[in-house]
């Protein structure tokens, strides 16, 4: 009976040491961690002090979305496109080389080539999207013979190339290649090459002093049928070059191929559209 007693004020005090023991740990555990949020307060201090920056999170570079479309008869986008007086005169180095303006450029690849492959001619590059604008002249800040204007083609290349004719820089080529093709009916409006673009581009190629032309091509028939039709229906232009039986230019006249064409030709494009580009070209009457 003496020993049960004695084992059990043994446990008891076996049992208060215990949690004598586990109350200490916890006070030290928190006198730990109080001391090390003082250090942390003061090393913050210190680094404010000394002049270190203190430690954000590390932000994500934004980087700007490049939009695949823009409606070109939305009301931001019928805007005209505000230039300096003497654009025409100071866009290029050389206003006088033989000028190409290519129509629907997104991010001016085929331009830039162009212009290295051939620095005795001038290269403009007109796209409706403002970040395609922005990227085509970004790839263009060592050359010369290359620009972009951030236009609406359909708003403002009338004014466009009479500035351009004014400057003195000879017309020889306007190019619509691969434009967007809208399949469905209700945006088929917003294709570029209306009958008035092609009355303006007419236009201007007849009035220019050098030998002009102008160049169409798309993978989708029914948009290069149109084109076609479109510049076919100006009376002071004619069909150049070699064409095969469904009336479609032969072979391309330019060196350099866009980054559509390169596409298409590859087999990337529509299934529509076999692999195949319907040209055309176009020289005055
Ligand atoms: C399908 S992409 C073709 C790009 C390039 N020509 C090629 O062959 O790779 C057509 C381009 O034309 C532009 N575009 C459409 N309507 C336009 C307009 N009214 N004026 C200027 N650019 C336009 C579009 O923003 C788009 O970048």
């Amino acid at each position: 009976m003496i020993y049960k007693r004695r084992l059990m004020l043994l446990l008891a005090a076996a049992a208060r040491r215990a949690a004598c023991l586990q109350q200490a740990r916890a006070a030290r555990c928190s006198r730990r961690l109080a001391a090390a949020a003082v250090d942390d307060a003061q090393l913050e201090a210190f680094r404010a002090a000394a002049g270190f920056q203190v430690d954000a999170p590390p932000k994500r570079k934004r980087v700007k979305r490049l939009r695949h479309h823009r409606n070109p008869l939305s009301a931001a986008a019928t805007q005209p496109a505000e230039l300096a007086e003497d654009w025409a005169r100071t866009i290029f180095d050389d206003r006088t080389q033989p000028l190409t303006v290519d129509v629907g450029c997104a991010l001016g690849g085929w331009c830039v080539e162009s212009a290295i492959n051939d620095a005795s001619r001038n290269f403009l590059g007109l796209e409706l999207r403002p970040e395609a604008v922005a990227r085509a002249q970004q790839s263009a800040q060592s050359l010369s013979n290359c620009a972009f204007l951030q236009c609406n083609a359909n708003v403002d290349l009338g004014r466009l190339l009479g500035d351009l004719a004014n400057a003195g820089a000879p017309l020889e080529r306007i190019c619509i290649q691969f434009p967007d093709p809208h399949f469905k009916k209700k945006h088929r409006k917003r294709r570029v090459c209306t009958p008035e673009l092609a009355a303006t581009i007419s236009s201007a190629v007849c009035a220019s002093p050098v030998s002009a032309s102008v160049y169409v091509a798309s993978d989708v028939l029914d948009v290069a049928e149109e084109m076609r039709e479109r510049f076919a229906a100006c009376d002071e232009l004619r069909l150049e070059g070699d064409y095969d039986a469904e009336g479609w230019l032969c072979a391309s006249p330019l060196q350099v191929q866009t980054e559509r064409e390169r596409a298409v030709l590859a087999g990337l494009g529509s299934t529509s559209t076999a692999d195949c580009v319907y040209r055309a070209l176009f020289v005055p009457a």
